[in-house]
């Protein structure tokens, strides 16, 4: 699944100065901010039955979805919370290929899960690890989120590679922790310590 979280990211000096949401550039793909102005951009992808097989996605129509991204906060600043999303674009290419997302919690402004998702036809090519290891690098270096969790339901396996190769660590099991097609599932936990990101980022030698 990768259910959602809780965090806060700070406010930097100098352009995004109040923490608001930007485009990210990677090597290979840019991850877009999700505003109302293209909200159905993201429905149209939520609607691809396969994501729903390891997640609780929202089953709302178009119109309902641009409300509730109307209701997001749109910048990243200490003590926001609620649901912070990208859409991910290959560089170059005019169609979305998945999206990324934070949640931030309200009890805890430190702390943020982070979802996912690539269509099908763009998967195998490492564009979610690219993606989220890109929304990491944000969230713990624009904002000053302390800790960044995942969940992920065990038999999925691609979402558990997506993890490890971007730094997360096995946290223990939550059982029944999400609701997938209605049914309450135990998930495995993930997490990256701000402390962790910031080692793996050291030069080695
Ligand atoms: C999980 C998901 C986002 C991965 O997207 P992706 O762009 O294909 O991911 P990446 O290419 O970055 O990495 C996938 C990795 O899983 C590996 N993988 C794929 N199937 C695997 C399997 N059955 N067992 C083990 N590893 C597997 C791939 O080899 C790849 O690793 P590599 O780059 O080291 O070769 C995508 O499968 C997806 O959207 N699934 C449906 C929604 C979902 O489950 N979202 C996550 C919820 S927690």
């Amino acid at each position: 699944m990768c259910r959602s979280l809780q965090a806060s990211l700070f406010p930097l000096s100098g352009p995004g100065a109040l923490g608001a949401m930007r485009t990210i550039a990677t090597e290979r793909l840019r991850l877009v901010p999700v505003t109302v102005k293209n909200a159905n951009v993201l429905w149209n992808v939520l609607q691809q039955p396969d994501l729903r097989e390891h997640q609780d996605l929202p089953d709302v129509d178009a119109e309902q979805f641009a409300r509730m991204v109307a209701a997001r906060p749109v910048a990243m600043r200490p003590g926001a919370h609620g649901r912070f999303e990208w859409l991910i674009y290959r560089r170059g290419e005019p169609d979305p290929a998945g999206w990324v997302s934070l949640r931030i919690g309200d009890r805890s402004t430190t702390v943020a899960e982070i979802g996912y998702s690539v269509l099908r036809e763009q998967r195998g090519r490492g564009f979610a690890a690219e993606a989220v290891g890109a929304l990491v690098d944000e969230s713990f270096g624009r904002g000053h989120l302390r800790r960044v969790r995942a969940y992920c339901v065990p038999e999925n396996m691609p979402s558990r590679t997506v993890l490890a190769r971007t730094g997360f660590e096995r946290d223990g099991v939550l059982p029944n922790g999400a609701t997938v097609q209605g049914r309450a599932v135990d998930v495995l936990a993930f997490v990256i310590e701000r402390e962790a990101w910031e080692a793996r980022r050291k030069p080695r030698g």
